[in-house]
């Protein structure tokens, strides 16, 4: 018999079941970490009552509205930007009468005097069923002649001759 030769059999089978260990510990490192966020958030998952929901959905739509008129009221380049229109201090009055039944490009891609727009107004009433106006006809009117008159289509004005410096034509070359 040779007693030199050592069973390895334990060795081994020590060998393996630290290496089932270490893998088993690499897998609940794993999961922790992968689980680490959705744990913290549970954890630390902040509780409103009804009444402190409510406030915050309060605070939500004030803010909304907030943006919202301030949106509504954006003015770009002397156009208020919603509706196309001029910006004035009377465009409310003749948003308020003037784009309940049609879109304000209607408006903006007419031009008239004063009295054209009246004829408008007049024919929307008669055909169109457009109510009238009452005191704010004057405002609206006011607001058309003065942001949608037509177009100066005038001559150019006549040369003046006392500002023009002539010169002698050379004709010899
Ligand atoms: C009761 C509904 C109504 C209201 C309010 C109304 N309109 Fe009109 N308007 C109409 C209808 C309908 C037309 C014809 C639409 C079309 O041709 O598509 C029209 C057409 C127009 C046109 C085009 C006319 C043309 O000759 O092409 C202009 C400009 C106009 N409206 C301006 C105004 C102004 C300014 C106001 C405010 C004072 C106003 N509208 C308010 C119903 C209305």
């Amino acid at each position: 018999m040779d007693n030199r030769h050592i069973n390895t059999e334990p060795l081994w089978k020590l060998f393996i079941s630290l290496m089932g260990l270490l893998v088993v510990a690499c897998l609940v490192l794993f999961a922790y970490l992968c689980l680490q966020k959705p744990i913290k958030n549970y954890l630390n998952k902040p509780t409103y009552s009804h009444k402190q929901l409510e406030e915050m959905a309060r605070k939500r739509a004030i803010q909304r509205d907030k943006e919202r008129s301030e949106n509504w009221n954006l003015v770009e380049k002397g156009i208020h930007v919603k509706t196309g229109l001029k910006a004035d201090p009377n465009l409310q009055v003749v948003i308020g009468a003037c784009t309940s039944c049609h879109s304000a490009q209607l408006i903006s891609q007419n031009k008239a005097t004063r009295q054209g727009w009246k004829n408008m107004i007049v024919w929307m009433q008669q055909t169109q069923g457009l109510g009238d106006l009452g005191a704010n006809e004057g405002i609206i009117l006011d607001y058309l002649a003065k942001h949608y008159a037509p177009k100066e289509t005038g001559r150019r004005n006549n040369l003046d001759t006392e500002a023009i410096e002539w010169y002698i034509l050379n004709v010899e070359e």
